[in-house]
């Protein structure tokens, strides 16, 4: 144990690399170099207004949109900057995809290619930025499919969820954290400001099996489907409702915070495939945001699904893809699956049938 009386993330990832004697030390290069960006990232976001960061990006002064259609902010567009020149030097990655790039980031030609592919949601949350509340990057980790260097292309990151080698996310709050699975559990990093370290703080991080805690934007409820009005409709019942219990709300509008508590404490969090937009299966973006915090929670005991399926499991088929996201404590998911597959679910708009549906178990 170092002076500081805890483990650094070096020391963890050197843990972790000693079960595969073979390993190059290439992902742990790589880990290590997101690591720096979002150290990177979090001294941007906690210098606010004094850094100039808040507020909408420029580009030329009209303001600029990203290809999902959503105006970047300042930090958005700087955030995405530091992911791409902090981990594309090293040689560990073929290439990259992010939420703020339409196609897939080529390495320049002056730095050599590696085996492995981030995709990262750079700045989550971004719309919480100009209000001080919590704010986060993501990330995945998938396997190149054997490129012999030539240039990536989307195809290359369509793998199901379960491909993943690594995910995790930052957490710019009140203190900055790391939270990192490489597939042997989740362990949890604070950064310590003093040093410019992420100390291992939460070492087995687990999701409790069951909670009172849900999140969801109630905003959009006329456009849920039923077996989601039920589950809501049950949850807000409380006691005198067939959950015979109370649940608390929450709804931060940073998935990546949500996550984060859900981690802590428990908790479900939805945003379901509803009937808003016709176009958009969902709101989140399969390989960057649901993926990686599916890994997380999976590795955590917990559970991650469309609402239909296990999210991990999903054959992407483009690099934004939008998908239902429903995660957190396993038997409130499991839960919300069940009410999917359960038939008459247009009957559940009926009050008789709703009546008769209170008494199942
Ligand atoms: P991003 O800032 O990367 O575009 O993602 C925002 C996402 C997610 O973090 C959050 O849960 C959701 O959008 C909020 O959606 P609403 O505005 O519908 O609440
Ligand atoms: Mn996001
Ligand atoms: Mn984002």
């Amino acid at each position: 144990m170092p002076l500081t009386g805890r483990r650094t993330l070096t020391q963890y990832l050197i843990e972790q690399r000693r079960r595969f004697p073979e390993a190059s030390g290439d992902f742990n290069a790589l880990i290590l170099d997101v690591a720096m960006a979002c150290k990177a990232i979090a001294r941007e976001v906690a210098f606010g207004a004094l850094g100039d960061v808040l507020g909408n990006h420029a580009a030329e002064a009209g303001g600029s949109v990203n290809v999902q259609g959503e105006a970047q902010k300042k930090l958005d567009v700087l955030s995405n900057d530091y992911f791409l020149r902090i981990t594309e030097w090293g040689g560990h990655l073929a290439g990259m995809a992010s939420e703020e790039l339409e196609a897939p980031h080529q390495i320049p030609p002056q730095h050599p290619r590696g085996k492995y592919l981030l995709a990262f949601d750079p700045l989550d949350g971004s719309s919480n930025i100009d209000v001080n509340v919590s704010v986060g990057s993501i990330f995945s980790v998938l396997r190149a499919p054997a490129t012999d260097g030539r240039d990536v292309t989307e195809a290359d990151f369509l793998q199901p969820g379960t491909q993943q080698v690594a995910a995790g996310y930052a957490l710019y709050g009140p203190t900055t954290m790391l939270v990192l699975t490489v597939g042997n559990g989740v362990a949890g990093f604070t950064l310590n400001p003093n040093l410019g370290e992420f100390m291992l703080t939460h070492p087995h991080l687990t999701v409790p099996e069951d909670t009172q805690e849900f999140a969801i934007n109630a905003s959009n409820s006329r456009f849920w489907e039923a077996p989601v009005k039920r589950y809501v409709d049950e949850c807000l019942a409380g006691k005198t409702g067939p959950r015979g219990k109370d649940f608390n709300m929450r709804w931060i509008a940073s998935m990546v915070a949500e996550a984060h508590r859900i981690l802590m404490r428990g908790g479900v969090f939805l945003y379901p495939r509803d009937t808003k937009d016709a176009s958009k299966p969902g709101r989140l973006r399969l390989l960057y945001e649901a993926n990686p915090i599916g890994f997380i929670m999976e590795q955590a005991g917990g559970r991650a699904s469309t609402g239909r399926a296990p999210v991990l499991g999903v054959q992407p088929a483009s690099l934004h893809q939008r998908v239902g996201l429903v995660f957190g404590s396993k038997n409130e998911v499991e839960r919300i699956e069940r009410y999917h597959a359960e038939p008459f679910q247009k009957s559940l708009d009926n009050p008789l049938f709703r009546e008769r549906s209170l008494f199942r178990a």
